[in-house]
């Protein structure tokens, strides 16, 4: 069972292709240059890789509009290099899941191309139609600023068409029996290539009921379940991982009561309460989120995560945190994105600060879920701001200090490198990082080794435990009579705190995981801790320093 639900204790990392490592020199990466990269990956100590979509496309969206599910975009290779790639992943124990993206499609796909011309065909009824543009034309679009509408007159078809996102990306008509049975056609041909799962994309909106009378849409859960029976069919442990910003009050609708819909969702809540508490070192709204998202299916997971490929989103915040938020990590009109959130990657929005850098990742390690980093977030790459929307933070990863930051052997790559400054290449990249102890992408190693070894967060009840100072986050997880303790002060001072830990199993030693720097429970049954400013402490609770191996259990 604990190896069958691998993800509840993985640690994924996600990557897009074209932005990794360039092999064939020809400015844009691909599925070779990964290939070169795995053993770095696997030093690493990531279990799965998620990566973005890579099937032909016009990429007006980065692959987020697909024109061909079956096939592999031709400037990162072909499917034989993605067999070579899963295979070669494998080898080294690490799973792939892959994205997803079945709401919508390109515009340039040939459905829709046949669909628009003949309003007979096979394909006019796979996307969502209106004759007269409807009332509801005005609504419902998830890039307010770049997106006026949700319904756009198509010269052709004679016809309106709905689409959620940009207009180059018309919704599938995904209650439609045929699109639905296309769509387990196309996980059922990923699976049998070597995929290990998928993100799924847009999910509220694959389910939902589209329409041009529809202004409250319904959703239809069911189809999660149908997704997951069949993805199981094929692949006993093939997990689907929920792109879904929604309520916690939705959240076992997602997962199923039963845990039968959704194996993973994206914890939004907790992302973005998160940076609210690293902004106003108020861990309130995180420990209130944390306990909102707690119940679960037991066989369900979080998906945990600090940046992502998308703006920072903070619609869940009150407008008055989502104000300090701003202030402290997008000030600049140019850092956000119209009012929807911050597009800067998290070491700049942090100053570079070492010791906050540790603070946040030390969090997403130990809350509760399965963390999901980000390619680059590693090494502390910065953003280039000069790019449009949420290009500033899908630049190459910074290799060497090779031209380009080694990333590609071309003069000119499809996405210029960082450069110069702070975050340019010369001094964040994983060759000078690789071979200094101190630095982050070594310390990221080790806490990711950690991470590994406490099966208690990722599998383990929590509970937020009382320090007696809002600025302080205290955890305790359980797990089989195991017991872990995290303690961070997400404030710019050093603190002291006192807090009962709970029962100690006989024993009163709380075993830094990290240090040698151990704490006690004192006869009033309370730890003293002296923190310092960012700090952080994993301990094993009872003297033990590791696990009770699993045949004691
Ligand atoms: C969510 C993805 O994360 C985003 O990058 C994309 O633009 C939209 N879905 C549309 O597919």
């Amino acid at each position: 069972m604990i190896n069958d639900l691998w993800y509840k204790n993985a640690v994924v990392y996600c990557l897009n292709l074209s932005t990794f490592m360039d092999a064939d020199g020809d400015g844009v990466g691909d599925f070779k240059g990964l290939m070169r990269r795995l053993d770095y990956l696997h030093g690493l100590g990531i279990t799965a890789i998620w990566l973005m979509p890579f099937q032909p496309s016009p990429g007006r969206d980065h692959g987020y509009d697909v024109s061909d599910y079956y096939n592999v975009d031709p400037r990162y290779g072909t499917l034989g290099d993605f067999v070579e790639f899963t295979h070669a992943a494998k080898s080294r124990g690490i799973r792939v899941i892959i994205d997803l993206v079945v709401n919508h499609t390109s515009d340039q796909h040939p459905w829709f191309q046949e669909a628009r011309r003949d309003p007979k065909s096979r394909h006019r009824d796979w996307y969502v139609w209106s004759d007269r543009k409807p009332a509801n034309a005005g609504t419902g679009m998830v890039f307010p600023g770049v997106q006026k509408t949700t319904w756009t007159h198509d010269k052709l078809a004679k016809a309106y068409y709905f689409h959620r996102f940009y207009e180059f990306q018309p919704d599938l008509n995904t209650s439609h029996p045929e699109v639905h049975a296309e769509i387990l056609k196309i996980m059922g041909f990923w699976i049998e290539l070597g995929v290990a799962g998928f993100r799924m994309d847009a999910v509220p909106f694959i389910i939902s009921g589209k329409g041009p009378e529809v202004d409250r849409p319904v959703e239809h859960f069911d189809m999660l379940r149908s997704f997951r029976e069949f993805v199981q069919w094929r692949q006993g442990d093939a997990v689907l991982l929920a792109e879904a910003n929604i309520l916690p009050q939705d959240d076992l609708k997602y997962f199923g009561d039963d845990g039968d819909r959704m194996h993973m969702c994206f914890n939004f809540q907790v992302n973005q309460t998160l940076f609210y508490a690293l902004a106003s070192a108020d861990t309130r709204p995180l420990a209130k989120a944390l306990n909102a998202t707690e119940p679960r299916p037991a066989t369900a997971q979080w998906g945990l995560f600090l940046r992502n490929h998308d703006e920072l989103d903070l619609g869940r915040l009150t407008e008055k945190q989502r104000r300090t938020v701003f202030a402290a990590f997008g000030p600049d009109p140019c850092m956000q994105l119209y009012d929807r959130g911050i597009r800067r990657r998290l070491a700049p929005m942090l100053d570079g600060d070492r010791r906050r850098m540790e603070l946040a990742y030390s969090l997403l390690f130990t809350l509760p879920g399965t963390p999901v980093l980000r390619y680059g977030d590693e090494i502390g790459m910065g953003d280039d701001l000069s790019l449009p929307e949420r290009e500033c933070a899908r630049t190459p990863m910074q290799w060497s200090t090779e031209p380009n930051g080694g990333f590609t052997k071309a003069k000119t790559p499809e996405v210029p490198v960082i450069s110069g400054g702070p975050y340019g290449f010369e001094r964040i990249n994983a060759a000078i990082q690789r071979r200094n102890p101190e630095s982050l992408l070594n310390w990221m190693e080790r806490i990711i080794r950690m991470r590994k070894e406490c099966p208690e967060i990722g599998w383990g009840r929590f509970a937020v435990i009382d320090a007696g100072d809002p600025g302080v986050l205290a955890l305790r997880y359980d797990w089989r009579n195991n017991a872990v303790l995290v303690v961070h002060n997400l404030k710019d001072k050093p603190c002291e705190v006192a807090l009962d830990p709970g029962p100690t199993g006989g024993s009163p030693r709380l075993t830094n995981l990290l240090s040698e720097d151990h704490a006690d429970v004192g006869e009033d049954g309370r730890a003293c801790l002296v923190l310092e400013a960012y700090g952080y402490r994993w301990f094993r609770v009872g003297g033990l320093d590791y696990i009770l191996r699993r045949s004691d259990l």
